[in-house]
């Protein structure tokens, strides 16, 4: 929606217009997948896709909130915010306010309008895009100095205890500390991040949805969590480790005898996994793309044979890329269980690479894929109107 349309919208919901203008970033990860929960490193980057939030105070001690493709206006009263947990929509902004306010931001009556760009259910993490633009604005109508950090490791909580989604830190940093042009490997267990500039030469990145219809992810999701927290107590038992993540491939050898089998197959996964990310943050920085696209393929596979968190469609898509002689590696990103690929592709065959995947994914599948045109962006902004 453009601004002078979301003005317009604003006005007619709330009968004054907005003042300002928050964005948080939906993100893709280069690599990294399933770790972050584990104290490992992850590789993400912040998209264009977004989620635009435009706001003013209302003077009241209420927030509301409303969607561009929802128009019905939500209130929630501060003192009450406890009580939103079971909203359609409108939940994530709540748990956000709430855990803003228990952390001692004082909640300042506001109306907001949402229009996200980052296609719900994508994999690409339009939650943590909602639930960190919301703690910008909050933090901004509350008058509060915030770090960004703070704001993501918010906006997690928000995640995991008021909307139940027991997920890692990964999503809502890269939605709050995203750089243009740059991924960021991000140390989960220390916090600890690095800048490095995605230069991909004659080739990009294409992201495409496979569009599998969304079915209980949060709940397998969680189970994955569990497998791996039965693996680590099973190896602690023998090893002084505080996560999956500081075992090399080697020690892991040692000790994959006390782990039996899905639980030893998920933590191979996440082993194995963080050895990748070393060996494909070095192939990006010295420019070895091809090595790269070998690391993104190695990674579908462990996601799908390991961790078995793909499916049918996202093995197609990835597959289907996989096969064009254009294309230099192919994965799943995110949570899995449908959602979108990553594909490394050269910039002057894509128009061809998209219309021959989506042609051939249509024949095996029975419904279209959608494919995305993303850049790499900064995370949060704030504007004035
Ligand atoms: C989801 C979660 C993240 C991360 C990924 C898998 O996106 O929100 O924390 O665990 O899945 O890498």
């Amino acid at each position: 929606m453009l601004q002078t349309e979301a003005q317009k919208l604003f006005e007619e919901l709330y009968g004054k217009k907005a003042e300002d203008l928050f964005t948080a970033a939906g993100r893709i990860n280069v690599i990294g997948e399933h770790v972050d929960y584990c104290g490992g490193k992850v590789f993400p980057a912040a998209l264009n896709l977004r989620c635009n939030v435009y706001g003013r105070k209302n003077g009241e001690n209420v927030i509301r909130v409303a969607a561009s493709d929802f128009k019905e206006v939500v209130t929630l009263e501060i003192d009450k915010l406890d009580s939103y947990k079971n909203l359609k929509w409108g939940n994530y902004q709540a748990g956000v306010a709430y855990y803003l306010q228990e952390s001692g931001t004082p909640m300042v009556g506001c109306d907001l309008l949402y229009d996200c760009t980052v296609p719900f259910g994508s994999g690409l993490s339009s939650s943590a895009a909602i639930e960190v633009s919301t703690a910008v604005a909050l933090s901004e109508y509350a008058g509060v100095s915030y770090d960004k950090v703070q704001l993501a490791l918010i906006s997690q909580r928000a995640e995991n205890k008021y909307a139940g989604v027991n997920c890692g830190i990964m999503d809502q940093f890269a939605s709050a500390m995203g750089k243009k042009e740059h991924a960021i490997l991000l140390d989960c267990s220390s916090l600890e991040y690095e800048y490095v500039p995605l230069k991909l030469g004659d080739y990009c990145l294409v992201v495409a949805n496979c569009n599998k219809p969304h079915n209980l992810v949060e709940s397998k999701y969680n189970v994955r969590r569990h497998e791996v927290e039965t693996a680590l107590k099973a190896i602690r038992k023998v090893k002084d480790v505080s996560c999956l993540a500081e075992l090399t491939p080697k020690e892991f050898n040692e000790v994959k005898y006390l782990l039996s089998g899905v639980v030893a197959k998920r933590a191979e996964h996440v082993v194995m996994e963080c050895q990748r990310v070393k060996e494909a943050v070095e192939a990006l920085k010295s420019g070895d793309l091809v090595e790269l696209g070998r690391l993104l393929n190695e990674s579908h596979y462990s996601l799908r044979d390991l961790y078995e968190v793909t499916g049918k469609e996202l093995d197609m898509l990835s597959e289907l890329a996989r096969k064009e002689t254009c294309c230099l590696g192919s994965r799943m990103i995110g949570a899995g269980f449908g959602g979108c690929t990553i594909s490394i592709v050269k910039k002057d065959a894509v128009e061809g690479f998209i219309s021959r995947v989506d042609r051939a994914y249509y024949s095996a599948i029975g419904y279209r894929a959608s494919f995305y045109e993303t850049s790499v962006e900064d995370g949060v902004t704030v504007q004035k109107l």
